[in-house]
């Protein structure tokens, strides 16, 4: 395991990067870093070339000083997971997984980059704007982020963020949501959320994406539906879906094995010569 961290425009970027093989990117969803992926970094390395960045204000990135004031948009973060992949000399296609900020953020890679996507996996995530409520919340989030300087105030989304059985009888699980809460800084919630507040309805962009589309959502997932996640790869050229079990909207976390089967299987099949 190799853990890099470079300038990009002014702001250190961190990435892990691990295996041999086709590359599969693994980017993490809000208020998450990295390390959300950890058993599907080491369950995958065995047979690929992983790479999972710390999206920008999480894990070891950092944020540019603007940031914090304009919200990160999830256009940056796909530009930051393309000069991820220029510093790690990753030329070919890879398989872009994107775990719902995450995957806000591949949207916006998919549509700019298509060249460099031999695949895309979108897992709990949605291709609609906020409504107004939505937004709403996300911005007094931020602003409480901001006031208590500290993330405590995104401990509010963990009865949303996995599943009533994960809630009710996993504590180890609910430890760990509330273990990458308290690494994040107030800062970073207050970027991503006045980010995500802005990103555009991409709904009807989806026809732009051809490369073939792997989705993937918790049964029980009450952040992005799996009736919301069947609109979304319907509406893709080349789209399949794959509902995790035993799972709210938390999938590599809640059931980390049938979330490495299911990307193992889809970037196999779409190996060179696969
Ligand atoms: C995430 O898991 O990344 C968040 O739930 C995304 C969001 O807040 O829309």
């Amino acid at each position: 395991m190799a853990d890099f961290s470079f300038a990009h425009e002014g702001v250190t970027l961190a990435y892990e990067l691990v295996g041999d093989g086709e590359p599969i990117v693994l980017l993490h969803g809000f208020p998450f870093h990295r390390g959300m992926w950890r058993a599907q970094i080491e369950a995958l390395a065995d047979e690929f070339r992983v790479i999972a960045p710390d999206l920008r204000g999480f894990g070891q990135s950092a944020l540019a000083r603007e940031d914090v004031e304009d919200g990160v948009g999830m256009d940056r973060l796909a530009a930051d997971v393309a000069a991820v992949l220029n510093h790690a000399s990753v030329r070919e296609p890879v398989v872009l997984v994107g775990f719902s900020m995450g995957g806000y953020a591949a949207f916006q890679f998919a549509f700019r980059w298509p060249q460099r996507l031999r695949g895309l996996v979108l897992a709990d995530t949605r291709a609609v704007a906020d409504t107004e409520e939505g937004r709403a919340g996300r911005l007094k989030m931020a602003e409480a982020a901001l006031a208590a300087g500290d993330a405590s105030p995104a401990e509010a989304m963990i009865p949303k963020l996995l599943a009533p059985a994960s809630l009710e009888s996993r504590p180890e699980i609910v430890a760990q949501v509330k273990e990458f809460i308290t690494a994040a800084s107030a800062q970073a919630i207050a970027s991503a959320q006045r980010g995500m507040a802005r990103r555009e309805d991409v709904r009807e962009r989806l026809g732009e994406i051809h490369c073939p589309v792997l989705g993937l959502v918790g049964a029980e997932d009450a952040i992005a539906s799996p009736a919301e996640m069947r609109g979304i790869i319907e509406a893709l050229p080349n789209g399949k879906l794959v509902e995790i079990p035993s799972a709210g909207h938390s999938t590599p976390l809640e059931n980390p094995n049938a979330v490495t089967h299911a990307l193992a299987e889809f970037s196999r099949s779409l190996a060179v010569g696969g």
